[in-house]
């Protein structure tokens, strides 16, 4: 188990993800990219490329950007047009946010920016998890920033506000165990909003 408490669960994130990425289009954003892991691999696999977003300077440092372009920038405010982006991702990244709440602001610029039936995929860890559960209580009780399992239909409600709807919501599973780690949650704006 222990890998599993440091890295583990970002990495089979991405490997899922990696399963239903083949027909993502273009204009393409990922949203806290960090080293930009899963650029490289959308690339590599699908020669799929993207732009990497992320605010943090350290991790960018990792990137090479004449394989992978990114910018330096803040997912509150992004610096894209309304309606230019076809595709957005955002992984492990939303769980260090207190609760949906703080994340309004990340959302709508996601809606803002992404284009009419384009679509904003996102992953959330599963609130019902019981070793998530034990390991997320303990990390808020030491840990000096927060790690939360969101709750999926606060998420599926505010995106509906705002004219998106969930397409599909695919279980992050592992290890023969019975409960899911999380969801990969896709969001397509409708054609109208
Ligand atoms: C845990 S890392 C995940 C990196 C990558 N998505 C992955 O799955 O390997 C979270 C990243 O989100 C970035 N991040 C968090 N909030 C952000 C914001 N408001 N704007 C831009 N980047 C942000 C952090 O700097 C960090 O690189």
């Amino acid at each position: 188990m222990k890998p599993l408490l440091r890295n583990r669960l970002p990495q089979l994130v991405l490997t899922k993800t990696l399963e239903i990425a083949h027909d993502w289009k273009r204009p393409f954003v990922d949203i806290g990219c960090g080293k930009g892991d899963l650029l490289y691999q959308l690339k590599d696999n699908f020669n799929l490329i993207g732009l990497g977003l992320d605010y943090s300077e350290k991790q960018l440092a990792y990137v090479d950007n004449t394989y992978i372009p990114f910018i330096r920038g803040d997912a509150f405010s992004l610096p894209f047009r309304d309606n230019s982006i076809f595709t957005i991702t955002c992984f492990n990244t939303l769980y260090n946010y207190p609760n949906v709440k703080t994340l309004h602001q990340f959302f709508r610029e996601m809606i803002r920016t992404i284009a009419p039936e384009g679509r904003i995929i996102v992953d959330v860890r599963n609130k019902k998890n019981p070793i998530l559960k034990i390991k997320y209580w303990l990390h808020m009780k030491i840990g000096n920033f927060p790690t939360v399992s969101h709750d999926t239909n606060e998420l599926k409600n505010f995106f509906y506000s705002l004219g998106c709807s969930l397409e599909n919501s695919i279980a992050i599973k592992s290890y023969n165990f019975l409960s899911p780690w999380g969801f990969i949650l896709v969001f397509k704006k409708e054609k109208n909003s």
